[in-house]
């Protein structure tokens, strides 16, 4: 049996540590092949300064930027089969910038053999499924070496995201407006913004980040302009929330509550789409970011045709863990251990899901919701166990830090479910932080010569 996996950020490479642990128990493994268009492992965590396309032509994936911190407590996404204690030796903060993050999912994977099975500078860029022989021709591109090639497999696993192809509105008047315009997609860091008026389309994640942080490195100020409903946070002097944006003129934007002001710059914040360029459109998933896509049996294995597995397509509380939660359950699908129902049974439970989905009301329901489905996923397969359910309690308590102090709730610590280890203190205080490198982090920063 061949297993072709495409993409090696946390997804990917958490479907490579699922067949690895069976490997270790002495099951034998299929044959298995993952491909990665970037030259390294991680994901959006694998940092690149560049925007637009990559060196070889390609669209850089990244989305991430420099002083990006984690915006939840880092006990909510710990593998349960690798702790925070394990990697680092010692207690660590509990919102850790990225480098540190990216270190601790590089720390599990290098302790296996998984690089001899990735190919590096590698895009999938066409699949076709043949019925008779119940197989996937995956076209390749190594684009290192300008070389397209196919390959064969019974199964394919699909990892490559959904936070990196933007989505960009139109506003009218924005083809003349005066100022930069940027997606967060191209977003690498806040030195730009310093001094300037900043005007920030979308009510969520990236524009409450974008625009703290920005605040935070010196922004002069920062307007969140939203769609449905404003963010609602104690926001500091500097930065407001107005309603959508109606047109542009000249520098300034104009507010549908009939308000207007200058702005020097524009980021939208207006999220990604689902985008599978590589997948004939009977195979691609429709949805847009929501907690449970259609067409997928247990969140993994699409319905119409289950040779065909998705990791890490739903938006996220739970990140790293839910990720191998998933992926311990497609490996079981793809070695049998895990008979699938047949289809009227799986449109059933999907079916039940999406009407869980329809029924929530609040963040906290979604909290629930997210916690209950990866339960469902962990309590099916070996994946080691843990009480997901004071995760889930601790995302709803980092909901309340936000309410409490969206600029100071990365200041807090929790304790891990894995280890029972309570979170060390940051040397600095989250908001005096300006420096994110891991050194400093870790403090081992060189000593400056004297
Ligand atoms: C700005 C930002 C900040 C975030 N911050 C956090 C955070 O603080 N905490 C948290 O838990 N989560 C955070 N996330 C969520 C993040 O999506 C997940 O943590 C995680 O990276 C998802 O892993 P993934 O493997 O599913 O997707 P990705 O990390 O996107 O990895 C997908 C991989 O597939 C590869 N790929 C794509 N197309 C192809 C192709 N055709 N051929 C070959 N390879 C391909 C890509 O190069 C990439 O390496 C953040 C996301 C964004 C955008
Ligand atoms: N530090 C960090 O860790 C960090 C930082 C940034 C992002 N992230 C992660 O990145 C992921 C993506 O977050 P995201 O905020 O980019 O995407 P998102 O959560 O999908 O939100 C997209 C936002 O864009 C708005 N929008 C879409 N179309 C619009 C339009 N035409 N006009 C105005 N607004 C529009 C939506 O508004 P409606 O509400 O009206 O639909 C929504 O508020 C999340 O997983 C998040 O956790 C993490």
């Amino acid at each position: 049996m061949r297993v072709g996996i495409i993409g090696a950020g946390p997804s990917g490479l958490a479907q490579l540590r699922a067949f690895e642990a069976a490997q270790r128990a002495g099951v034998d493994i299929p044959e298995i092949i993952c491909f990665e268009k970037q030259s390294n492992w991680g994901g959006m965590w694998n940092y690149t300064w560049r925007t637009g396309l990559d060196k070889y032509g390609e669209p850089v994936h990244g989305s991430m930027y420099r002083y990006l911190w984690s915006n939840g407590p880092k006990e909510c996404l710990e593998f349960s089969d690798y702790s925070f204690d394990e990697h680092f030796g010692r207690p660590i903060s509990s919102y850790p910038p990225r480098e540190v993050l990216f270190d601790y999912i590089q720390g599990r994977i290098e302790k296996s053999n998984a690089r001899e099975f990735i190919r590096f500078n590698t895009v999938a860029r066409w699949v076709d499924f043949d019925e008779a022989t119940q197989t996937f021709t995956v076209v390749l591109d190594d684009v290192a070496n300008n070389k397209t090639y196919t390959e064969t497999f019974d199964y394919l696993v699909v990892a490559t995201g959904h936070f990196s192809v933007p989505n960009m509105p139109y506003f009218k008047g924005i083809e003349t407006y005066e100022g930069t315009v940027r997606h967060a997609h191209d977003f690498r860091g806040a030195e730009p913004y310093v001094g300037r008026d900043l005007l920030i389309i979308g009510g969520s994640y990236s524009a409450e980040d974008i625009g703290v942080q920005c605040h935070k490195h010196g922004a002069k100020s920062v307007t969140i302009s939203y769609r449905t409903a404003p963010m609602g946070f104690d926001w500091p002097e500097g930065m407001e929330e107005k309603p959508l944006v109606t047109h542009f003129e000249g520098h300034t934007a104009y507010f549908s509550d009939g308000t207007q002001r200058r702005f020097d710059d524009v980021i939208m914040c207006t999220g990604y789409q689902h985008n599978f360029p590589f997948l004939p459109h009977e195979f691609r998933l429709e949805n847009k970011n929501c907690l449970y896509p259609d067409n997928l049996y247990k969140g993994v294995v699409f319905n119409e045709q289950p040779r065909l597995l998705f990791l890490g397509m739903q938006d996220q509380y739970y990140t790293f863990n839910m990720f191998d939660a998933q992926a311990w359950f497609a490996r079981d699908v793809m070695m049998g251990k895990i008979t699938l129902p047949n289809k009227a049974e799986r449109d059933r439970d999907i079916a039940t899901w999406l009407a869980k989905q329809q029924a929530i009301e609040n963040v906290f329901d979604e909290v629930d919701f997210q916690t209950e489905y990866t339960r469902e996923l962990v309590d099916s397969t070996d994946y080691p166990d843990f009480d997901l359910e004071k995760v889930g309690e601790m995302f709803k308590s980092w909901q309340r830090d936000k309410r409490e102090d969206i600029l100071r709730y990365r200041d807090k610590t929790y304790t891990s479910v894995m280890t029972g280890t309570k979170a060390a203190k940051h040397h600095t205080p989250w908001l005096e932080e300006l420096d994110d490198s891991m050194a400093r982090y870790l403090g081992q920063e060189k000593k400056q010569a004297s």
